[in-house]
């Protein structure tokens, strides 16, 4: 980030750089003398109403026209949210849906006339979210989540990436990983416990930019970390009082150093699904809030040698965190970024600054949509297309943009492309494309509406059809085809975790079902979720909760697969709760929007005539 950069962050950046930490004190001495030299450096989150466990949960209708307003760029005046989210039940809040959990302990009514509001809702006729008896499988994955928690000076923070007590080398599982935690996260929020998640975003936003540095070079300014851990360290020369310090790997432990693009991406994305859940908007109104979204997109913004609206990436940026050839501009990324861009056009304040953002916001949104839109999608058509391509083109309106040799096809597409649906490529480069399916790409494509409506049912379809590739024994395959023989050796380095059909390289991930269950809500098709989970269900308990599976087919555990991982664990409940619920898809997800249509219309105009805008966009929308 620079500091003199159009968005007019410099002071805000300064006040980014933050140390994360607090003292425990273990005596009374130690105690009085800390309080008087510590100034608590960090803000402390109120939380007047612990929640119980499985309440009551106010689900805010209202924020969909609260998104609108902002989405369209108005000097939104936010509709005052009350501290304590009872209010919102007691009807203080123009419209909410009820939602009502296995477990609940009912919430005490604020006023008689909430107590009064909440006795009707309950005579109403049974629907589909009546409480159901939680299954055995389920019970055990709640105990198995809170096992996971992970407190901070006595509050929960997060979850650790896995739980497993067989397992002596924990390596960096005992952490809190930001993309980790989000299933987890998910599954808290339904359940009504939101402090842990509003907790994780605080602590998480004061990780941000944090000084830390890979051989004298310094990540940029609105990094957030790829994970974090609690350590316990004595005072200064205090032997008697100790402080709790949360401490952040940006990747410069990480194996193969790599600096996680993916976690600011994830941070906002869940900070709008918190907002929109609770109704708790002053959240992401916060100054210090508002500068974190603002950094993590002045990051992603700011301008580079690049030529595609597209975020350059190093490989092993994302999910797959290690070398498997998907640098440069891999769709899971481009996903995330575009989901990210929406969530924080929804939650940035307007003023006068963040007007120039959101300009930017917009014309990135259309690029990016038009980019991934025409030339990630392939299906049989396209395909077809391309094998017969010209290639050494020189000119603004070559058909082969990207110099693409139809040699690359490779052999496996040819007779695996159905002759229904499609899917978007892993990425694109010049002279390069990558035809695998990378399935949290494809996925969040859909939930985010980076895709048109058409290419979102034409994926679903494409995974429908491929279901003994892509799901078999566990879904889901994190990408396909694996990679083998001499194209394993050159492009993983000859990975031994990163073997054909075992881990990132066509390994079966149980945790990706929650990202599955999340695209056919949106696109209306809950049974094919309902099918892939009640694969999942007869395996994951007697298995222990796997990391990943291996093989084509998903049939084995994963050869170095941890136990008890806890984004399996939070992914399956995560999609139970979201099935039973699917109106809270909604605080994940995106719709078309018709606006962005009309810059990427301009973007098609470049290139054809006018006259025939009005055809591209019946393309677009169709
Ligand atoms: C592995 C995965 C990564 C995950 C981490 C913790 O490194 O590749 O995506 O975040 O484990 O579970």
């Amino acid at each position: 980030m620079n500091g003199q950069s159009p968005m007019g962050l410099a002071a805000a950046a300064a006040a980014a750089v933050r140390p994360c930490r607090r003292r425990l004190l273990s005596s009374a001495t130690a105690a009085s003398a800390a309080r008087i030299t510590s100034t608590s450096l960090f803000p402390r989150c109120p939380h007047p109403h612990r929640q119980p466990h499985g309440r009551r949960l106010p689900f805010l209708a209202s924020a969909a026209s609260h998104s609108q307003a902002s989405q369209s760029g108005q000097n939104i005046s936010v509709t005052p949210v009350p501290a304590d989210p009872r209010a919102a039940v007691s009807g203080s809040l123009p419209f909410f849906d009820r939602v009502l959990f296995p477990d609940t302990s009912p919430l005490a009514p604020a006023t008689e006339e909430a107590a009064a509001t909440a006795a009707t809702a309950d005579e109403e006729p049974a629907s589909a979210t009546e409480a159901r008896e939680e299954t055995e499988t389920e019970r055990e994955a709640w105990r198995l989540l809170r096992r996971a928690v992970v407190s901070y000076c006595g509050e929960p923070v997060g979850t650790v990436a896995a739980e497993d007590p067989e397992c002596t080398e924990t390596l960096n599982y005992d952490q809190v990983f930001i993309r980790d935690f989000v299933p987890s996260a998910l599954a808290f929020l339904m359940r009504g416990e939101t402090e842990i998640v509003r907790n994780f975003l605080l602590h998480t936003l004061q990780l941000q930019s944090w000084e830390k540095t890979v051989d004298c070079y310094s990540p940029g300014q609105g990094l957030m970390p790829a994970s974090f851990k609690i350590r316990t360290v004595p005072l200064d020369d205090n032997k008697e009082a100790f402080e709790e310090v949360l401490d952040p790997d940006f990747g410069e432990s990480a194996i193969g150093r790599v600096a996680p693009v993916d976690s600011g991406l994830w941070w906002i994305i869940l900070l709008r699904a918190y907002c929109k859940i609770t109704g708790d908007y002053a959240l992401q109104e916060r100054v210090d809030v508002q500068t974190g979204i603002k950094l993590v997109l002045s990051l992603c913004l700011s301008d580079g040698f690049d030529m595609f609206p597209t975020l350059l990436v190093t490989d092993g940026s994302c999910m797959i965190d290690r070398r498997m050839g998907i640098h440069g501009h891999p769709l899971e990324i481009q996903a995330l970024f575009y989901s990210a861009l929406r969530c924080s056009r929804e939650m940035l304040v307007m003023n006068d600054v963040s007007k120039n953002l959101l300009r930017a916001i917009n014309n990135r949104l259309s690029a990016l949509s038009f980019h991934i839109r025409e030339y990630y999608w392939v299906d049989m058509k396209k395909i077809n297309e391309i094998y017969r391509y010209k290639t050494e083109e020189y000119s603004h309106d070559a058909t082969n943009k990207f110099n693409i040799y139809p040699e690359q096809i490779p052999s496996w597409l040819v007779d695996w492309i159905p002759e229904k649906g499609g899917y978007l490529i892993g990425n694109l480069q010049p002279a390069h494309m990558d035809f695998r399916f990378f399935s949290l790409g494809n996925l969040w494509a859909i939930v985010s509406s980076l895709t048109t409506p058409k290419q979102a049912e034409g994926i679903l379809s494409l995974i429908e059809e491929k279901w003994d590739d892509l799901i078999a024994n566990m879904p889901l395959k994190i990408c396909y085809p694996a990679m083998e023989d001499d194209e394993w050796r050159i492009i993983t380095g000859s990975d031994p975790k990163n073997t054909p059909w075992s881990y990132h390289n066509g390994g079966s991930w149980p945790t990706l079902l929650w990202q599955f269950t999340l695209a056919c809500i949106k696109m209306g098709r809950p049974e094919l979720a309902r099918r892939a989970i009640a694969v999942a269900e007869e395996r994951l308990a007697a298995d222990k909760w796997p990391e990943y599976y291996d093989t084509r087919s998903g049939r084995f555990t994963g050869k170095q697969s941890r136990s008890y991982q806890t984004w399996t664990i939070a992914g399956f409940l995560t999609s139970k709760m979201l099935l039973e619920n699917p109106e809270l898809a909604s605080i994940l997800t995106c719709d078309e929007d018709l606006e962005l249509l009309e810059g990427y219309a301009c973007c098609l105009s470049k290139k054809r005539t006018r006259s025939s805008r009005r055809a591209a966009n019946s393309h677009i929308v169709g």
